[in-house]
């Protein structure tokens, strides 16, 4: 598996929408194992439309989206640009959506972001780039803007293909729920999950505008083609609800369901909900594999609200799961067999229990102890994802090393930036701080967002996390000196969701790892959006593990966020007692000048993890943290 960018559309292995997938699918959709395939495919059919329409003498037209998701689209489309000759000048484009009360040079200004990202390195014509504008107007004026802006895409002959992205709130454009199949070019108010999912990039929720001006659902609906891309497992639930549920004004992407020529084009991890990937056996008749069985008896125990144990042979015909007891077997030993499945998942011993027998353990017994190599992808990552056995390891005899990949600075709040400012002050450092920030301190106090972007401001800010993870590690029993913060590239000449990964990256990642040589490996971030810090940190250890192959067979990957675990999914489960979850409990409120960590939520994800086990019949813990197994010769 290469790095997903690299890879190109004479590659791509997609799936098509066979018949069983109609009765649950409103929309076609595309899987493909990697963004990068996804995001070639629709290149190829933009340029295709290009050239044909430049052989026509004709233009094309295109409506753009902003955010991570078209970032893979756009950097294939310069490709094709520098390497294979493919011209814009005959394009147009009209954008979704954009902030309220930006200027267009405001680091999250979509104006700068397509300047950025597309506009600045291919040949398109000035004056043929449309974005709307919604700042500082009188209601009227903004009201002629929009109409002048619908207007316009008329003028150019309507959209030819339109790319969406979609939002946590089921959003297209900036439509969030409650908007009107027939709404059209407008000002709106975000949604709150929208604001929530944007507050990292502003620097804090209150600064992310309230309003936007979008393209309506109407409008996008005009479009001849629609392009919805999505990436990873953040977006599975809604694109579910969005392409399987009835349509309606709650999820505005689900009103793609009554045009004519639009499609999904999803990574696995995004499609991971869908009917046919999540219940195959409701779609298809399948091959029945033990991780199939347990998926499908779990489901049906939640389905039937009875634990595992007690499920009887009616649950399983009720369930859809008939030809499971048709194969010969039943109910009672299907029963048994999934318990114990579950039931070995659970393990006190993440390092693999010493002198244990190792057949229905997680983790190999030996050697002992191990080398554990811990990484985050930003240095908070780890502790808030298996902070309980990072402890754990340490005090059964592990080597622990904590690898921070990343300063995680644009999580930092300016405000922690501008008190330690502060602080340093008053001890007599304010020439030494004149002389390393100069007026950025001022511009940072009067909320200016470039400033937050200066470099120096950022060394700050990695100080200032890294201060706080060396705290909160102390509070786990790991020492500094078990700590390693590589601050990749990457991370500091970037930002979130526009990051770019180059040869440095991968090889300071590769180099760390050939020294430290682990044999038991933990990371995030397999199914996280692909341009997310997390979703790259991924794929560099992944490469890294490729070029020095490790002891040991298989990695695990602890649960990152919006990465919830169903139970079918974990292979270890370590249990966290009452006073340990306090521990860990600790250990996060020491994490305070982290932007949008939302400790109570990580800490009750834990306790959510533990009831999914109760109510399968398995022992009741206080909370659990949990992990997934991906073998090696997999990445
Ligand atoms: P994202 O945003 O591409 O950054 O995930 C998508 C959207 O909100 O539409």
């Amino acid at each position: 598996m290469g790095h997903p960018l690299q890879r190109c559309w004479k590659d791509c292995a997609w799936q098509t929408v066979g018949d069983m997938h109609d009765r649950y699918e409103k929309i076609p959709v595309q899987v493909y194992p990697e963004a990068g395939e996804a995001a070639c495919r629709v290149a190829v059919e933009i340029a295709s439309l290009i050239r044909s329409r430049q052989e026509e003498g004709r233009d094309a037209v295109l409506g753009l989206a902003t955010g991570s998701t078209p970032i893979p689209l756009y950097r294939e489309l310069i490709r094709l640009h520098r390497e294979e000759g493919l011209s814009f000048s005959n394009v147009t484009t009209f954008n979704l959506d954009e902030y309220s009360g930006l200027d267009a040079n405001h680091p999250e200004s979509y104006t700068r972001f397509m300047r950025e990202q597309l506009f600045d390195h291919v040949d398109i014509g000035e004056g043929r780039t449309n974005i709307p504008n919604a700042s500082g107007d009188s209601a009227e004026e903004l009201e002629n803007k929009c109409a002048a802006y619908e207007q316009k895409i008329l003028d150019a002959g309507g959209i030819d293909i339109q790319l969406l992205g979609i939002g946590r709130s089921g959003h297209i454009g900036f439509n969030e729920p409650g908007s009107p199949v027939t709404s059209r070019t407008r000002v709106v108010t975000l949604d709150r999950i929208t604001r929530l999912d944007a507050s990292a990039d502003f620097q804090g929720f209150h600064n992310v505008p309230r309003t936007a001006v979008t393209m309506g659902v109407g409008t996008i609906l005009e479009a001849d083609k629609v392009f919805l891309l999505a990436w990873g497992k953040g977006k599975a639930d809604v694109v579910r609800i969005a392409v399987e549920e009835p349509e309606s004004e709650v999820v505005t992407a689900s009103f793609l369901q009554r045009h004519f020529n639009a499609e999904f084009v999803l990574d696995e991890a995004a499609a991971g909900d869908l009917t046919r990937l999540r219940y195959p056996w409701l779609v298809d008749s399948i091959s029945w594999t033990r991780r199939m069985k347990r998926r499908a008896i779990s489901w049906a125990s939640g389905k039937t609200e009875k634990p595992i144990l007690k499920l009887v042979d009616d649950d399983y015909n009720e369930s859809g799961l008939g030809d499971l007891i048709a194969e010969g077997e039943n109910s009672y030993s299907l029963n048994i067999a999934t318990f114990n499945d579950f039931q070995h998942t659970i393990t006190g011993w993440p390092g693999g229990k010493p002198d244990a027998n190792e057949e229905t353990r997680p983790e190999k017994s030996t050697p002992h102890p191990k080398h554990a190599v811990i990484f985050s992808a930003e240095p908070q990552d780890a502790l808030v994802g298996m902070g309980a056995t990072i402890n754990r390891l340490k005090e059964q005899g592990h080597h622990v090393t904590l690898v921070a990949l990343t300063s995680g600075n644009l999580r930092v709040r300016d405000e922690e930036a501008l008190k330690l400012i502060r602080c340093l002050k008053t001890v007599g450092q304010s020439e030494q701080i004149s002389h390393q920030l100069g007026d950025h301190v001022e511009r940072l106090q009067v909320g200016d967002a470039e400033a937050a972007l200066n470099p120096e401001v950022r060394k700050l800010k990695s100080a200032i996390l890294r201060a706080e993870v060396v705290d909160s590690a102390s509070a786990l029993g790991i020492d500094e000196d078990a700590l390693q913060f590589l601050d990749l590239p990457f991370y500091e000449s970037g930002r979130f969701r526009q990051f770019h990964v180059t040869d440095a990256d991968h090889e300071a990642v590769a180099k760390l790892l050939e020294t430290l040589n682990p044999n038991l490996v933990f990371v995030a971030g397999s199914v996280a959006d692909p341009m997310s810090p997390q979703g790259i940190a991924f794929q560099l250890v992944a490469a890294a593990i490729r070029k020095f192959p490790i002891t040991t067979d298989h990695i695990w990957c602890y649960r990152h966020r919006e990465e919830a675990l169903k139970p079918y999914e974990i292979d270890m489960s370590v249990p966290i007692s009452p006073v340990q979850h306090e521990l860990k409990g600790n250990a996060l409120q020491r994490l305070r000048a982290v932007v949008d960590l939302r400790n109570e939520e990580s800490l009750n994800d834990d306790r959510s993890v533990a009831a999914a086990y109760d109510e399968l019949g398995l022992a009741e813990y206080e909370a659990m943290e949990v992990f997934q197994r991906v073998k090696v010769e997999k990445l």
